[in-house]
């Protein structure tokens, strides 16, 4: 499973990728507008050339013409943009027009398999189920993911299942275990990923027997 990181924050967009595992990364108006008044163009054009993978950034008209009219500039931006377009009707109709244009479209605000499907149908290149929010409301958020990943695999589509709403390291787990092509992480969530304390200890106590015996802290 890959991993992208959900965030429009370049130092943490910087130290994901320095550390090897992020290989994309999504965003949404509500994540852009938590880096301040931004130019918005000018903040993904940055973490486009930063990140290797897909970079994904959301539309925020409503009605499909408005849609396609934005994610066509938006496209233009960089070679690795993904257009999110949400899983309305109007977003079905935009996805259609915007995938037989070859713009890549994540589909995003996705909460069932019906929604995931109509996205596919319509040639999006990733579907994005919520998780957390359908967690959040008392429902299975994973088993969405789950489904979704089974359907495409059954029918051995193109399309690919980001599980996004990612809360805790345990809905990582569970998305690979599922299927999910990629977890979308919150930056303190991949963080979290790596944390035991037993490595932590672990790493002390070689460091104490090596000196104990060596009478130095340096291996070499
Ligand atoms: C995914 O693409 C979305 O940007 C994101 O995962 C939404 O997460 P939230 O429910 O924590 O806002």
């Amino acid at each position: 499973m890959k991993i992208f990181l959900d965030t429009a924050n370049i130092e943490h967009i910087r130290h994901g990728v320095r550390l090897g595992v992020v290989t994309g990364v999504t965003t949404n108006p509500s994540i852009v507008s938590r880096e301040g008044k931004v130019d918005y163009r000018r903040l993904v054009q940055e973490i486009c050339s930063i990140v290797p993978g897909p970079v994904s950034t959301e539309v925020l008209s409503q009605n499909a013409q408005g849609m396609v009219a934005e994610a066509r500039e938006i496209a233009k931006w960089a070679q690795n943009i993904v257009v999110k377009i949400p899983a309305s009707l109007e977003g079905v109709e935009a996805t259609s027009v915007l995938a037989s244009e070859n713009i890549k479209v994540n589909f995003t605000l996705c909460f069932t398999l019906n929604q995931a499907l109509l996205g596919t149908a319509a040639g999006a290149t990733f579907v994005s189920p919520f998780v957390g929010r359908l967690d959040d409301i008392g429902e299975d958020g994973m088993k969405v993911v789950d489904d979704i990943a089974e359907y495409l695999d059954y029918y051995q589509l193109p399309t690919q299942v980001i599980a996004a709403s990612i809360r805790h390291p345990q809905h990582c787990l569970v998305a690979a275990k599922v299927g999910a092509h990629i977890a979308t992480v919150p930056y303190d969530v991949l963080l979290q990923m790596v944390r035991h304390p037993l490595t932590t200890i672990g790493i002390e106590r070689f460091k104490e027997d090596w000196k104990k015996v060596m009478g130095r802290e340096k291996l070499l």
